[in-house]
């Protein structure tokens, strides 16, 4: 057993860093495992990550799919879906709608949730720069820190010719992902890395980024140690996971969406928010890039 010093403040979540009361610091006594995969854990991940608005996010995804295509959006696909929180609202909602994910683990998660609620959805274990499907959606989007798994700008450019190839004519791909002023280090960050959620007794907290994270200048990826501390009938355990994502500047972005010729920026967003335009203040906390297909 290993002492450890955690701070709870279950109102804290990652994407208001701005908005969460000081953390109180306990100490108590935990098992630790090493190396875990941070996707290997579905549930755990399930839990930590419930703390967004999944209602109004895909009001905002419909609201701005619409106004691209000029009708209401009929079918969408999630890329890197995890438990897929979105996918299953757009079910609910009577779109079609599917979940792609690489990890196993996550899939035959979102599968289970989506079975309990009968929803008619289709979780795809698959990699977001290689799939290709008969079947075409309206939309494709992609939320929170998933764009950062693209580690390289092959990665990218295979990424935007396969959701290409996934839409309809006119179709829309929708990319949230962290402001760059936040990958860089430079001003206020908006997303916390280090928050506290609970569900049915179980305490989960998380920390996005360790002592030990390192940044390659040439790569332009850090290396992070994600840890999740849970606690269950008083009892703890850290699980340690490596991960690697890429710190993408905005022009390099911009550079690579001109180079794939698959797209064009219909419009770039600071949040969820349409009057929230993309700029370096601090009002606009994420990358928001909706992007229509282009005709070839
Ligand atoms: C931060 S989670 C996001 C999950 C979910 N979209 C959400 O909003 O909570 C990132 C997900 O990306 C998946 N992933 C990473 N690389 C991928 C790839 N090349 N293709 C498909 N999924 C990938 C991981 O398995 C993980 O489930």
């Amino acid at each position: 057993m290993h002492e450890l010093v955690i701070a709870r403040s279950p109102a804290s979540h990652p994407e208001r860093s701005r908005r969460t009361r000081d953390d109180e610091a306990i100490s108590v006594p935990f098992r630790l495992h090493t190396m875990t995969r941070t996707y290997s854990l579905p549930h755990i991940y399930d839990i930590a990550f419930d703390f967004r608005d999944v209602k109004g996010e895909v009001d905002f995804l419909c609201h701005i799919a619409k106004k691209q295509l000029g009708r209401p959006v009929k079918s969408a696909i999630e890329l890197a879906c995890g438990p897929a929180y979105h996918a299953r609202e757009f079910a609910r909602r009577g779109i079609v709608s599917d979940g792609l994910d690489l990890s196993p683990e996550m899939i035959a998660y979102t599968r289970e949730l989506a079975n309990k609620e009968r929803l008619a959805m289709n979780a795809i274990e698959a990699d977001m720069r290689w799939y290709r499907s008969e079947k075409k959606y309206d939309l494709a989007y992609i939320l929170i820190a998933s764009f950062a798994h693209l580690l390289t700008n092959q990665d990218i450019l295979d990424n935007f010719n396969c959701v290409a190839d996934l839409l309809n004519d006119g179709g829309v791909y929708v990319i949230v992902t962290a402001h760059p002023r936040d990958f860089w280090g430079v001003g206020e960050r908006y997303a916390k890395t280090h928050w506290t959620m609970e569900r049915d007794g179980v305490v989960v907290i998380t920390d996005w980024g360790g002592d030990n994270d390192r940044f390659d200048p040439l790569t332009e990826i850090d290396d992070v140690t994600v840890s999740f501390a849970v606690t269950e009938n008083s009892e703890t355990t850290v699980h340690k996971c490596p991960e690697r994502l890429r710190r993408l500047s905005f022009q390099t972005f911009q550079a690579l969406v001109q180079l794939s010729g698959r797209f064009e920026t219909a419009n770039l967003l600071g949040d969820l928010d349409e009057s929230v335009p993309l700029s370096s203040e601090n009002e606009s906390g994420r990358l928001v890039a909706v992007m229509g297909k282009r005709n070839l």
